[in-house]
């Protein structure tokens, strides 16, 4: 039983500097305390380190800060890459999702088929051509289905990360319209909001599993605290109202737990100078641990 903790403190994937803090607001919540009480050895390898640069769009694809995301993700790719080799379960927390280019790079390359679930309000589908907003931490999914900016795609020397029918959506409420035409083009399983309300999450988390189990031989989480209703979780840059409550991601975080097939997992774009008295990292920290088997009683 033993975690490996990394902070990516990625801020050039959005326009809200403050993310670069989540990792901190993340380990303040008492992170590392929390599964150390649940018997796990954690090794915190602090926080990447991210040099700030000058913002900049680039000039034929519209996307900001490009070529220093590309470095950054090839630095956050080498050092998951090694926690990943030394048998430690890869814990990182962000951080714009952005991040999820570079920790996904380090991952899959151990993985013959990796698994995917994408916990956001949003589907971070968008390509280089269809992104409105020209922030990359709205493209880092198609950029690992090979879909992305060639110097993101390429990040860690390979391309495609993975699969497409290996992925699993869950929580989405705003999904522009070329993600929506990727989505059904490629047959991207996806549980939107309406999907949770009308199933439940228990049911959703299930499916998402018995989708998963048998063509994957990992399961990577990538949680974005934005999946959560703006009501429990403030501190992030991209709200969306009506999204999933606290409870319910419980039960998602305690259903993975139970099937044992979660291999790294990510807590991503917790921004505190945008939150409520920590409130968003405290919920982080404890969905961390629920997914690291807390129980109630
Ligand atoms: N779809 C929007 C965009 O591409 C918002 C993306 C938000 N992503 C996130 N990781 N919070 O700009
Ligand atoms: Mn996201
Ligand atoms: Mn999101
Ligand atoms: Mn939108």
């Amino acid at each position: 039983k033993r975690i490996s903790l990394l902070g990516v403190p990625m801020n050039l994937g959005q326009i809200y500097k403050g993310v670069a803090l989540g990792p901190t607001a993340i380990r303040y919540a008492g992170v590392l305390e929390r599964l150390e009480e649940l018997h796990y050895h954690v090794t915190d390898y602090g926080d990447i380190e991210i040099k700030q640069v000058a913002p900049s769009i680039d000039e034929v694809c519209r996307l900001r800060n490009l070529d220093a995301i590309s470095n950054i993700s090839e630095v956050v790719a080498s050092k998951v890459d090694t926690i990943v080799k030394s048998g430690e379960f890869p814990l990182t927390l962000g951080g714009d999702h952005s991040m999820a280019i570079g920790t996904i790079a380090g991952i899959s390359k151990h993985f013959e088929n990796l698994g995917v679930i994408w916990f956001d309000a949003h589907a971070d589908l968008n390509t280089p051509e269809t992104s409105p907003s020209g922030n990359i931490h709205g493209i880092p999914l198609a950029v690992n289905l090979g879909l992305g900016h060639e110097k993101l795609n390429t990040v860690h020397a390979y391309s495609p990360k993975i699969k497409q029918e290996n992925i699993v959506l869950i929580g989405q409420r705003d999904l522009d319209p070329g993600e929506k035409e990727l989505i059904k083009k490629l047959g991207i399983k996806t549980y939107t909001m309406q999907d949770i309300d009308q199933l439940g999450m228990r049911t959703v988390i299930e499916e998402s599993i018995a989708y998963l189990k048998d063509k994957t031989d990992g399961i990577h989480l990538s949680l974005d605290l934005d999946a959560l209703d703006p009501s429990e979780t403030p501190g992030v840059g991209t709200p969306v109202e009506g999204g999933i409550s606290f409870r319910e991601s419980r039960l998602a975080m305690e259903l993975l737990s139970e099937s044992g097939l979660i291999t790294s997992a990510e807590f991503v774009e917790v921004n505190p100078l945008l939150d409520q008295r920590n409130r968003t990292a405290i919920i982080a920290m404890q969905l961390i641990t629920v997914l690291f088997g807390k129980k109630l009683l």
